[in-house]
């Protein structure tokens, strides 16, 4: 359907209420469950997949160091709302439950393994029947980490992407009382606001494909039907559950907290005067200056320059100032082709680019124009040093691999086993509890993606030419190394690998200086594009107690 932009207004998530509280921590009780959204005024109502009843989800609030405890109800409908191929892992994941798979992760939660929404620990309906990994029915947050934007997410073994794509997703926005000492926008005037793309149907219904299209077709085209598709790319921008809404705002500093909440797109953003008559982009717009990022704040404010980039599951808590644009309308702009690889020529193809993203319309009361001074100083950002690494890790990003469909693998591997590794094969990263380790993943592919670590947060060092690291050879020389973006410094639990670089970051396992907490047990770490976490660039880490 042809939809036309702008009519809706940017919905707010309402934040969830506990429902009481279990063994003396706040207890919340979160369904998730099939209903009806008008997702544009001009589309029939849309069914969907929702926490508390809604897409994307209510935002839980929570406090450092008060941890809570969340029971999230499998709820859903026996069936499938999208079409689910049954080949991927059929080894490992029996189709035929009844009821569909569900585990929700929180995504950025320093979290003990029992709660973390492992893969493999998926349940159904009532709990009546439960994945391999599964451990208990409610999930404890401790809350002990800095103040971040997180997210929740559903996260069950070859279905993520369209679980998630159904509408399985929420904001966790945990703060601390230095933060809150900061004086940031904050009410009516903090907007959580996630980007997603969807396509549908006329009858208002989400599309998802379920055939891999001609040109990503590589085999002899004989696949499961329906099939996994390589990306996901919808031609509709929807925020916070709105097709191409747009905000009203006054003319004064806004924080917003930005989520990459799409399956496979990347997000390059930047704000522009936009001529809603003709359509036509004028100057730029505000700048965003971002104070945080996935883990929590930066030292000091950043202004970003000229694009902000996100890529899946990334967050970016920015500040915009947009008392000097009274009367004028704003256009969230996106730059980024569909098949994303960051500063590499996009030579082919661009799939579905969305450059349309939503809209803020600034109020012309010069009366309520207030400009605000953001504090120079955030928080105090401890750097991991370089000196205490335990451990290097040369993990690559491959895509020579097929699966027995002949359908294009994307796997993670080890310096023993570049080509990779399948999700359920042993695991091969132990770092122990205490332990500082530097992961250096190698894009060996043709394209950028996202990685993700659950559990921890890690420091970016720096990026280099995939041709000037050789881990058998070369140590990492840290001064080399092209700095990381002024965004991405502090804590981070994604970061972007372009094609043929490698990035290496600085983790440390447990409790850092006062911040964060122990924990050991099975994590996973993963592309955060959806698509290809599903299939097969997803891998099991575990945290081992120390010997002492
Ligand atoms: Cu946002 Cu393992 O996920
Ligand atoms: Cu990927």
């Amino acid at each position: 359907p042809d939809l036309e932009k702008w009519v809706d207004d940017l919905p707010r998530p309402g934040v969830l209420e506990p429902t009481g509280t279990k063994e003396g921590d706040p207890y919340y009780e979160v369904e998730m469950s099939e209903t009806e959204q008008q997702l544009h005024s001009d589309l029939p109502a849309t069914t969907v997949w929702g926490y508390g009843g809604g897409f994307p989800g209510p935002t839980i609030e929570a406090q450092q160091g008060e941890p809570i405890r969340v029971r999230w109800q499998n709820n859903l409908p026996d069936e499938h709302l999208l079409p689910v191929d049954t080949s991927i892992h059929s080894d490992i994941i029996p189709y035929d439950t009844e009821g569909v798979h569900a585990v929700t992760h929180l995504h950025g939660g320093n979290v003990e393994a029992e709660s973390d929404g492992h893969a493999q620990a998926w349940y159904t309906r009532d709990f009546a029947e439960t994945g391999p990994e599964f451990e208990s029915k409610d999930d404890y947050y401790a809350n002990d980490q800095p103040a971040s934007t997180l997210w929740y997410h559903d996260h069950a073994l070859g279905i993520t992407r369209l679980n998630v794509y159904a509408g399985l997703a929420g904001f966790y926005l945990l703060r601390s009382e230095r933060e809150q000492n900061l004086d940031l926008p904050d009410g009516e005037y903090e907007v959580p606001i996630v980007l997603q793309d969807r396509s549908f149907n006329e009858d208002g219904s989400l599309f998802y494909p379920t055939a891999i299209s001609e040109e990503q077709d590589i085999g002899d085209g004989s696949y499961p039907d329906p099939s996994i598709v390589p990306q996901f790319y919808g031609d509709t921008s929807v925020v916070n559950g709105k097709a191409w809404p747009r905000l009203s705002v006054e003319p004064r500093s806004y924080r917003l907290r930005l989520l990459n909440g799409a399956n496979s797109r990347y997000y390059n953003l930047k704000l522009l005067q936009y001529d809603e008559s003709s359509g036509e982009l004028d100057a730029d717009g505000p700048q965003f200056v971002q104070i945080g990022n996935d883990g929590g704040l930066l030292s000091e404010p950043v202004e970003v320059g000229d694009r902000l980039e996100l890529s899946g599951g990334q967050r970016a808590d920015v500040v915009v100032d947009f008392s000097e644009y009274a009367g004028e309308t704003l256009l969230l702009h996106n730059d980024a082709p569909a098949l994303y690889r960051g500063e590499a020529d996009n030579p082919d193809d661009d799939l579905v680019p969305l450059p349309e993203i939503m809209l803020f319309d600034v109020g012309d009361d010069e009366t309520t124009a207030d400009s605000y001074d953001l504090p120079s100083e955030l928080v105090q950002v401890p750097e991991i040093p370089t000196d205490s690494v335990d451990n290097e890790r040369y993990l690559t990003l491959n895509a020579g691999d097929t699966d027995e469909y002949d359908r294009k693998l994307h796997l993670l591997g080890t310096a023993d086993d570049p080509s990779g590794h399948m999700v359920n094969d042993a695991v091969t990263e132990e770092p122990t509890l205490g332990d500082t380790e530097i992961w250096s993943f190698v894009n060996r592919t043709g394209m950028s993606h996202p990685i993700h670590l659950h559990l921890v947060h890690f420091q970016v060092l720096g990026r280099q030419g995939i041709g000037d690291y050789d881990p058998d050879e070369d140590d990492i020389e840290l001064d080399a190394l092209e700095e990381p973006a002024p965004y991405e410094q502090g804590w981070n639990d994604v970061v972007n690998v372009d094609p043929g670089e490698v990035v290496h970051v600085i983790v440390h396992f447990g409790e850092y200086e006062g911040l964060f907490s122990d924990q050991t047990g099975e994590y996973m770490w993963h592309c955060h594009m959806l698509e290809h976490e599903d299939h097969d660039m997803m891998r099991p880490y575990t945290v081992s107690p120390s010997a002492d």
